[in-house]
């Protein structure tokens, strides 16, 4: 295996994948050892230095085993391990997870995964000088796959991000950035070698190549006037564009689409409903299988902050519930978590609670776009382990959970989507740390009931090699990390606060009077965003009854989301006994002193990383510190101004 050009920075170089390297990899009988193992496995071998062990990975092929398409079991021989599984892609993804562990903590007995769809998209564009730069919301350097307009020469970099999605079972990958430019809507049309190149690649690591569709492509490309997908013309051409697709890469995947959102075309334009935008692409990719991914980020992104009337949580929730059980079977619905945009705190997005008869993915951000972008750490697996636990009150015992109700029914497309975090830097994610979001959101996706405190402990062994005084100190700076970063951040699931545009660093008014439709109403009285069917925008009578009680009343609200869905007076007390304004100060200088204690384990623990890691989170603990206190400053004095209400604890507030 050519592992990572600084190995000791990457869970695929750690100290698992030595052991495993060491070992002889043999197919039992009648089981050929996959060509691309085969090949991974002496290259590691080579090296690392070490020759043929004594310890055997046994890979045993049996399409009558139970295990499903995806599965793998691990058992102990007495010469190694043995990874069994039913199909080539259960041995793929089964050898992988023995990389990640070693041989000595395989995880002994049967693994399946939770859902069928396990997905990164990738928001590469196909170049730097393309919106956003080279990959939109990046923060760990250029694209790996795209450069100057085109596909990159090498992709042994896509090479190895396919054995960590493998590590992890991660099936599915899109290419390219969902907000499809010019140069991006081509890879459909005149560069489908090259996507044929990449899914070659992927394929070996059991991950299906997708591509973002730009839903105006038939115009783009130059063929047609219109896209109007009741056009017999415009369906015509798409069926043709995906008989082309099928012709370079038969086990594609299908599209993600964004329509009518930021900007994006969509069947709006032609007064058609996304359910006729979504099936006529279903249609035209259902000869050979394959899948939309419709996405349900539609809102109204030009209203005026004068319009008390409009409200953008509700976007997501007005425009499909009514087309619940429109959409064709191959379409799926891509619903982020939240009904705003991948804020630190805020609200289930209403859809995920009431949709019933359409295939559904929840949709994560791995990138840090909106939790420090990367430069802070912020351990997002307890974010993700708390949206997919969330019970969304269609049974008697309010269940079933996000996690439960996204693993579908048996044959129904449904899973997981997340935006990826990597890119060309040198630890892949910026923050060396940031690697552990990655790797959280794999082992979710697998099985959304892990403990999100179990799984960082699994990156950390997979990763460097500590004893158990440096694991302690590593597993504190990165666990509660998000619940820091909440701390210093937008108070009580407001969300926003952010310097527009780039969305990094506090700027409380930044979108008070902008067109995104983000606001926090803050004023001399109170703060926050009357949501409630009484007396503000309705949006939480869009849940499931159960949930919508949850939130109608301020009674029942909890406090992290009581500034989503209530405008309060700052003296409103919290169920925790403090007044809001209290909060607002007590939580921002306990999360600047939160950062300052991470640096404490930091200094523990630096002596025993590689030189290079020390370096890079040396300077990126000293940013997250700066911009912590910025915004504790920013927000404590804005709301001291504002209310006139002093700190019961007569702390420094810069009046
Ligand atoms: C956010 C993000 C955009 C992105 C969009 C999306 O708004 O800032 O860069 O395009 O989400 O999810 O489509």
């Amino acid at each position: 295996m050519r592992y990572f050009p600084d190995s000791d920075a990457c869970w695929l170089g750690g100290p698992g994948a030595a052991q495993v390297a060491a070992a002889r990899l043999v197919g039992t009988t009648g089981t050929p050892v996959p060509d691309a193992l085969a090949a991974d496995h002496a290259d590691a071998a080579v090296r690392l230095g070490v020759g043929a062990g004594a310890a055997v990975v046994a890979l045993e092929l049996d399409p009558d085993d139970d295990l499903g398409p995806e599965g793998f079991r691990l058992t102990r021989t007495p010469q190694g391990v043995a990874v069994a599984a039913a199909s080539e892609r259960g041995l793929v993804y089964g050898y992988h997870r023995l990389l990640t562990t070693g041989l000595d903590a395989a995880p002994l007995g049967e693994h399946r995964p939770s859902a069928p769809i396990r997905m990164l998209d990738d928001w590469d564009n196909l170049s730097a000088a393309e919106h956003l730069g080279s990959v939109e919301r990046g923060f760990s350097g250029p694209s790996i796959l795209f450069a100057d307009g085109a596909m990159v020469a090498d992709l042994s970099r896509l090479r190895d991000y396919g054995r960590l999605m493998a590590s992890l079972g991660l099936n599915a990958l899109c290419l390219n950035n969902v907000n499809v430019h010019d140069a991006g809507t081509h890879l459909i049309a005149d560069m489908l070698p090259d996507v044929a190149r990449a899914a070659a690649v992927l394929r070996d690591y059991g991950v299906t190549t997708y591509l973002a569709a730009n839903f105006a492509a038939p115009i783009t490309l130059g063929d047609l006037t219109t896209a109007d997908p009741l056009d017999p013309g415009v369906r015509a051409w798409w069926a043709e564009a995906c008989a082309r697709v099928y012709a370079a890469v038969p086990d594609f995947g299908g599209f993600v689409v964004k329509a009518d959102s930021e900007g994006r075309p969509g069947p709006f334009t032609y007064g058609r409903t996304h359910a006729d935008g979504a099936n006529m692409l279903a249609a035209a990719l259902a000869p050979f299988g394959g899948t939309v991914f419709w996405r349900c980020f539609v809102y109204d992104c030009r209203q005026d902050w004068r319009d008390r009337s409009t409200d953008r949580a509700r976007a997501a929730a007005d425009h499909f519930q009514p087309l619940d059980g429109a959409f064709a079977d191959n379409v799926v619905l891509q619903v982020k978590y939240g009904p705003i945009d991948f804020q630190a705190r805020e609200a289930i997005s209403p859809l995920l609670t009431t949709l019933r008869d359409t295939n559904v993915v929840i949709e994560l951000q791995v990138t840090q776009e909106y939790t420090g972008q990367q430069k802070h750490v912020c351990y997002l697996g307890e974010l993700w382990a708390e949206v997919l636990g969330f019970r969304i009150g269609r049974d008697a015992d309010g269940g079933p959970s996000l996690g439960a109700l996204v693993a579908g029914p048996a044959g129904a497309r449904t899973g997981f989507a997340a935006v990826s975090n990597v890119g060309a830097g040198e630890f892949w994610t910026g923050h060396p740390f940031a690697q552990a979001n990655l790797y959280a959101y794999g082992r979710l996706a697998w099985d959304p009931g892990l403990d999100p405190a179990d799984i960082l402990r699994e990156w950390i062994a997979a990763t460097y090699d500590l004893d158990a005084e440096a694991s302690a100190d590593l597993e504190a700076i990165l666990l509660g990390s998000w619940a820091t970063y909440e701390a210093y951040s937008a108070p009580l699931g407001v969300g926003f606060m952010v310097e527009p545009g780039h969305h990094y660093g506090p700027n409380v008014d930044g979108y008070e009077y902008s067109l995104w439709g983000t606001y926090h109403f803050a004023d001399r009285d109170g703060i926050g965003v009357d949501r409630t069917v009484a007396t503000g925008s309705g949006m939480t009578g869009l849940y499931t009854p159960e949930v919508a009680a949850r939130y109608e009343t301020l009674e029942a609200c909890p406090d992290e989301y009581l500034l989503f869905f209530h405008h309060v007076p700052y003296g409103h007390v919290l169920h925790s006994g403090r007044t809001v304004i209290q909060h607002i100060y007590d939580s921002h200088f306990a999360g600047v002193e939160a950062v300052e204690a991470m640096r404490g384990s930091w200094a523990a623990l630096r002596g025993a990383l590689p030189a290079r890691v020390v370096a890079e989170v040396d300077a990126r603990l000293d940013e997250q510190l700066r911009c912590a206190v910025e915004w504790r400053d920013q927000i404590n004095t804005y709301f001291f101004r504002k209310s006139g209400v002093p700190d019961a604890h007569g702390r420094l507030i810069h009046a």
